[in-house]
């Protein structure tokens, strides 16, 4: 089984994953530590001319099964610098590859990021998109970085937010918008708890749906 959780900044959709990976027993792919690791690879060249060609080069050179800082990797700006690779379209080729692999393995995965369910697979058995409004997004995230130690400015993070969400949605490589087929998921007002509750009941619908012979 293949399932596909897409959606914007800090919507939850990396804690739903993992729990649902976990409630299913499926191997689980964060997809956008692929585009930090690019990021990261590419911080001192940002103001550089060659910007572009050095983050193709970076994405080609990837090991992704060498993902190893992760502090470096989850930090505030290191989401911003990975939405500036992630709107270069040899980039998104160079790790496609990887992402359908990892979702084509036996026994199924669980993959989240922003075009799984459209670009990466397609084909998912079920498709989860999730959503949050901006403020609720900005807070789950500071006490993320607060849990971590992290000294946060909310006003400087929702600015960041709203600022990667702009990138994101007019990104002419990325087709992030949500597959006519997801089933959408607001996690505003929900914990946790609740929202995997959530998720777990669309997946199970949609899989009985399935075996009953109707469509997700
Ligand atoms: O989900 P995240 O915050 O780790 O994503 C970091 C950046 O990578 C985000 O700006 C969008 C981009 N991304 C993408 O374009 N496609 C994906 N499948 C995953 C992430």
């Amino acid at each position: 089984m293949i399932i596909a959780v897409d959606g914007p900044a800090a919507s939850g959709k990396g804690t739903l994953a993992a729990g649902l990976a976990r409630h299913y027993g499926l191997a689980h792919l964060d997809t956008g530590l692929l585009y930090r690791a690019v990021g990261l690879a590419v911080r001192d060249e940002v103001d550089a001319p060659d910007f572009e060609a050095a983050a193709i080069r970076a994405a080609h050179a990837l090991d992704p099964d060498q993902l190893s800082d992760v502090a470096a990797l989850t930090a505030a700006e290191t989401g911003v610098l990975a939405s500036r690779v992630a709107v270069i379209g040899p980039v998104r080729e160079a790790l496609r590859a990887y992402q359908r692999d990892f979702a084509a393995r036996p026994g199924g995965a669980v993959l989240d990021g922003r075009d799984i369910g459209t670009v990466i697979c397609p084909e998912a058995d079920v498709k989860l998109f999730i959503e949050a409004d901006s403020k609720a997004r900005m807070e789950r995230r500071a006490r993320q970085l607060e849990a971590r130690g992290v000294e946060v400015d909310r006003y400087a993070l929702y600015h960041q937010i709203e600022e990667r969400d702009a990138r994101d949605r007019a990104n002419p490589n990325g087709a992030f918008y949500r597959a006519p087929d997801a089933h959408l998921l607001d996690t505003t007002n929900l914990d946790i708890e609740a929202a995997l509750r959530a998720a777990v009941a669309i997946v199970d619908g949609a899989i009985a749906r399935k075996a009953g012979g109707n469509p997700a």
